[in-house]
């Protein structure tokens, strides 16, 4: 069975979402939930749900012992879902090639440092697109930037306000992370 480690700092919906997928199809488990928020909706569920959680600091983070700890685990993949820091070069280069991230909007458009939450849904709805939707990524050393894996759409419409349009994107997001990494797991 593939293990994976969930990084997280917000609501945790989309944590809650990889974990119920998998716990129904079996084929792997969420073994460790890391955040960087004392305070975070994402660690009631880790703990609703029975996984272990860590909340780091920046410090033990950028620690290179940090790396060697979460390999402890054996995770297939590093998924980061609401986790707002950037991964370090050392993590980065552990897990080459198997570290995920969501973004809320069709990357490279509203990527970037400080492009997150309704920071993107304002944007894409300020600049009158007609689209937005949901990018599901590999991971690199810079913000928002490794390959693209799976983008879906959504149509924003003229009567959407930010809170609209970001119901419709977790919406994407519940449905095609935890499949996308299903799919990516077949190939681990
Ligand atoms: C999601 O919209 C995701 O795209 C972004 O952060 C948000 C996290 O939401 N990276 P939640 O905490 O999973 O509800």
């Amino acid at each position: 069975m593939h293990s994976l480690i969930v990084f997280a700092s917000g609501a945790g919906s989309n944590a809650r979402a990889i974990i119920d997928y998998f716990k129904q199809t079996g084929r792997a488990k969420v073994v460790l939930i890391v955040s960087n928020k004392q305070d975070a909706g994402v660690l009631k569920i880790a703990a609703e749900k029975g996984i272990p959680s860590i909340v780091v600091d920046k410090n033990v983070f950028a620690d290179t012992g940090f790396a060697k700890q979460l390999e402890s685990y054996n995770p297939s993949l590093l998924v980061l879902a609401g986790f707002l820091w950037k991964i370090p070069q050392d993590i980065v280069h552990t897990f080459n090639g198997r570290i995920v991230n969501i973004h809320p909007a069709l990357l490279p458009k509203y990527g970037g440092k400080g492009m997150y939450g309704h920071h993107v849904h304002r944007a894409v709805i300020e600049n009158g697109d007609e689209h937005s939707g949901i990018t599901i990524h590999y991971v690199d050393e810079v913000y928002d930037n490794g390959a693209p894996i799976v983008q879906a759409y959504c149509p924003v419409l003229s009567s959407y306000n930010a809170d609209e349009l970001a119901m419709q994107i977790h919406k994407l997001e519940h449905y095609y992370y935890p499949r996308t990494i299903d799919y990516l797991l077949q190939n681990i």
